[in-house]
């Protein structure tokens, strides 16, 4: 019989590449098909995250919601997986005692199977193991009509940053072989695609191992896909700046195709507060590595991540993650409230900072970025940008939407045979975050 299973991520995009491998796994079995509303669904499938409070107590809701479904229609599977699932596990049922499955980033592949053990002992099945990378060996490829894909060279995290959940929920640091990478990459452009973003929680810390035995780092990586001629774009995140290497960097001078932008989460200003997170960089440090990428790419556009009212974090700390802001000039950034998180060392250190004042900082960093932001986009204004076509717009097919080389998003006119091909485009005008162009020509 024909069923139907629905999917909803939560969190980073590696959730969002593990849900694509969730969705390819399903459709793979016999009879399902995915669905993209949740009332029609057979399977409910949620893929979460951990990452902050917030990001957990949705899911809890979103499970409340799935019950009620569940109420109506008995038949109904609901299975848990990602980061909330890999920190939690057993006691996802516990908790919540409807849902069926458990399972794990690295253990996605096995949902069928999950499913099934499920359907015949009538018992929820946890597996949130890390069985190396085996979940690559075991899911089919990736089929896409889109002019851009996502890749993921490797797992987990051995950072250990005082306040996250990653290390733990993701495991350590596991490259995926050079030889998968590629193949996947070739499978993708054979399929059309033309943009490769290169995806890993730290993928500066690529050890590829080779079919002859050695191991590659990440440059080489890059350099690898770049001469691809299939691949006309080319991006990867996430970076740490404690090992952006010069052979990284150098990246940016020789590779035309790498596009000029780079997420690289600062997460402080403050040396202190650095140290007390465990980054491994100072202020200092972190400016270096921003000026050596200018010198190899004097147009880069450089966003980042910050975490804002770190435990004991003084007035003077948060002034030096100001003055840090205005010193680099980031692009489009993220900053968040710390949220202590069980388990991590961070959630034991003393808080006493009220909310309040957390607040109000985090309302000035996040002005601050908007204005920097807002320049940016001013500064686009009548410059010509290379675009790869993403969508159709919503409202009309004569409305496309692409993303230039420093990840803005532009709308403008075109018509549906440019989606996934790369167009010259002139920024009109714009608000912060889109921009309005007009189609200067087809390459
Ligand atoms: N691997 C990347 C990103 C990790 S998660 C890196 O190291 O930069 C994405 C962002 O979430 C982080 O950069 C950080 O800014 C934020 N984050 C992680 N844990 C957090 C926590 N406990 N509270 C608030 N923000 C957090
Ligand atoms: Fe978390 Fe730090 Fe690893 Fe990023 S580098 S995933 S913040 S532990
Ligand atoms: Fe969230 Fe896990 Fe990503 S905690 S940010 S989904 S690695």
């Amino acid at each position: 019989m024909h069923k139907k299973f629905f999917i909803k991520t939560y969190g980073c995009q590696m959730n969002e590449y593990d849900s694509d491998k969730m969705a390819d796994v399903m459709n793979a079995c016999d009879g399902m098909s995915q669905t993209d509303k949740i009332e029609e669904a057979d399977i409910i499938l949620f893929n979460t995250c951990s990452i902050r409070e917030k990001a957990e107590e949705k899911v809890f809701s979103d499970l409340g919601r799935a019950r009620a479904l569940k109420q109506r229609n008995p038949k109904l599977l609901i299975g848990v997986g990602g980061c909330v699932a890999s920190q939690e596990g057993d006691t996802i049922i516990k908790r919540a005692p409807y849902v069926d499955v458990v399972f794990g980033p690295q253990t996605l592949h096995r949902l069928p199977q999950l499913i099934a053990a499920r359907r015949e002992s009538g018992r929820p099945q946890v597996d949130i193991s890390f069985p190396e990378i085996e979940k690559f060996d075991n899911v089919p490829a990736t089929q896409t009509s889109h002019g851009t894909a996502f890749v993921s060279i490797m797992e987990g995290c051995s950072k250990y940053c005082t306040y996250c959940v990653v290390p733990f929920t993701r495991g350590e640091e596991m490259s995926r072989p050079l030889a998968d990478v590629m193949r996947e990459v070739d499978s993708l452009t054979a399929q059309g695609v033309v943009e490769i973003t290169l995806l890993g929680q730290n993928v500066n810390a690529y050890q590829g191992a080779t079919e002859d035995g050695d191991t590659v780092d990440f440059a080489f990586l890059v350099q690898a896909v770049a001469a691809l001629p299939a691949v006309l774009r080319l991006r990867f995140t996430t970076s740490h700046p404690r090992e952006m290497s010069q052979r990284v960097i150098d990246l940016y001078a020789n590779i035309p195709k790498l596009a000029g932008h780079l997420h690289l989460p600062v997460q402080s200003g403050s040396d202190r507060v650095l140290a007390a997170m465990k980054r491994g960089y100072t202020a200092l440090e972190y400016k270096s590595v921003v000026r050596k990428l200018r010198a190899a790419r004097p147009d880069i556009s450089i966003t980042s991540d910050f975490i804002i009212g770190f435990p004991g974090e003084t007035d003077a700390d948060f002034e030096a993650t100001m003055k840090l802001i205005d010193d680099v000039g980031f692009d489009a950034s993220f900053s968040f409230i710390f949220s202590a998180r069980p388990g991590t060392p961070a959630a034991e250190m003393a808080d006493d900072t009220p909310d309040a004042i957390k607040m109000e900082r985090l309302h000035r960093v996040q002005a601050r970025i908007a204005a920097l932001e807002r320049q940016v986009s001013d500064a686009m204004g009548g410059t010509v940008q290379r675009v790869l076509v993403e969508n159709i717009s919503r409202k009309s097919e004569h409305e496309l939407a692409g993303r230039t080389e420093n990840n803005r998003v532009v709308n403008f006119a075109g018509s549906p045979g440019m989606l996934g091909r790369f167009v010259d485009v002139r920024i009109l005008s714009g608000t912060m975050h889109t921009l309005r162009g007009e189609l200067v020509a087809i390459t």
